[in-house]
């Protein structure tokens, strides 16, 4: 079976922050937000992500940084047997995982 890898930062402005890895099932056509869906679902409904037109790049609430850069984790396409490290905007303050303030 075909995987992604993402590493994802995890915390919040009390605890700090870590780095965690996931490996995720690929599925053709899943974007990071799906697989972030995936990893809530079967490995820790506890990871925080701000989302909700979900495909449309119309809300921009799942910016976030992916491999350094900013970009929409709904709109990023997953790649078989490639890792992702994905971190909450540094611009805005942070909440928690993957989560900041709105502007
Ligand atoms: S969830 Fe709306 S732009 Fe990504």
């Amino acid at each position: 079976m075909s995987t992604v890898t993402l590493q994802v930062v995890r915390g919040d402005r009390q605890s700090g922050s870590v780095l965690e890895s996931y490996e995720v099932p690929f599925r053709d056509g899943m974007s990071l937000l799906d697989a972030i869906f995936w990893i809530r679902e079967h490995r820790d409904p506890s990871l925080s992500v701000r989302y909700s037109c979900r495909s449309a790049n119309a809300c921009k609430e799942c910016s976030a940084l992916v491999n350094g850069k900013a970009g929409y984790l709904c709109t990023v396409r997953a790649v078989p047997g490639q890792e992702f490290q994905i971190a909450p905007l540094k611009a805005l303050p942070w909440i928690k995982d993957l989560v900041t303030a709105l502007e």
